[in-house]
């Protein structure tokens, strides 16, 4: 693989308070080095015997190999971030700031605190689409290595000292703003509608459950905070509840094989929690049972251990 370099993308001439000799220099050398660097790695893990190489020759490789791919992917997106006029954004990537940020204003605020506290050192300062959440988050990225897993940066600002010395000396401040005053939040925008359709990663799907309603963990610690009634029955196994130490708070436990025995407890005015180990066969059962029978019931999610996971209370097993 050779990695191509890009053509600039900002119009060097059009930026307001960057130079062009500041961009062409941070293009040539600075960028520029990045992709060489990563090709001259490339060359190298492809000719190397990765059988006879000394494992941490290839991890040293595949380090230097992520940091000069990252500095390859964050200078590009830098240039792309630069040529608006850094004041008007776009409906639809105001709204999700405004949605994730509580305003564009707070956005703009914590954005500028992070390179603020890069004055003097190094790092990238991004504005990240991150599909899981479906939602933006900003993030400091030290040493070009430190992106969020699956998160799409769609904005990044450059705080190395070589993106600015030379215009700017040690005034990172004066940098900064004028940063923040050369956005393209068209290009911005575009880049977000991208990253927006990228799908979530794929959520455990139970084909044979897929009509039966379910609960998150959350969601019942939220109702039993709240006070709202609601009977949590544990149907873990018998075999594993003998050796179960702990239950949720505010749960009982009833033997799953013997539904027709305790099914004359519950009430049908309240609705009904039920749950196994981890959320995949028994409590979804016993659930479809209980809904059977005309019972406003669900499982939940995870079963016993995203209880756990959530840290929702527990007491002794009993
Ligand atoms: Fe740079």
């Amino acid at each position: 693989m050779r990695y191509p370099i890009a053509p600039l993308f900002c119009r060097p001439w059009t930026l307001n308070g960057i130079t062009p000799r500041l961009i062409e220099s941070h293009y040539e050398h600075n960028y520029g080095g990045a992709v060489a660097r990563l090709n001259a790695i490339a060359v190298e893990l492809e000719t190397l015997d990765p059988g006879a190489t000394p494992p941490e020759t290839i991890s040293r490789l595949k380090r230097d190999e992520l940091t000069a791919l990252n500095s390859t992917l964050l200078h590009e997106l830098y240039f792309a971030s630069l040529g608006g006029d850094g004041r008007t954004l776009p409906g639809i990537v105001a709204s999700a700031i405004a949605r994730d940020f509580g305003s564009v204003d707070r956005w703009r605020q914590e954005y500028v605190a992070l390179a603020s506290a890069l004055a003097g050192s190094s790092g990238w300062v991004l504005l990240t689409y991150v599909p899981r959440d479906r939602r933006l988050i900003n993030q400091t990225a030290s040493d070009h290595g430190e992106n969020i897993v699956g998160g799409i940066p769609i904005l990044a600002l450059d705080m190395y000292e070589h993106a600015y010395q030379l215009e700017f000396g040690a005034n990172a401040a004066a940098y900064v703003a004028a940063f923040m005053r050369n956005i393209d939040w068209n290009a911005v925008q575009a880049r977000f509608d991208d990253a927006s359709k990228v799908v979530p990663p794929r959520p455990l799907e139970q084909k044979q459950f897929a009509e039966l309603p379910s609960i998150t963990a959350e969601e019942i610690k939220a109702m039993l905070d709240s006070g709202t009634p609601v009977q949590i029955i544990d149907t873990r196994p018998k075999h594993y509840s003998t050796r179960a130490q702990d239950m949720m708070e505010g749960a009982i436990w009833r033997d799953p094989e013997r539904v027709d025995e305790w099914i004359g407890e519950l009430s049908k005015e309240k609705p009904v929690v039920t749950f196994c180990v981890y959320g995949f066969h028994i409590g979804c059962e016993t659930a479809a049972t209980l809904r059977k029978a005309g019972f406003d019931a669900r499982y939940m999610a995870g079963g016993h251990y995203a209880w756990k996971a959530i840290k929702g209370p527990v007491k002794l097993f009993a």
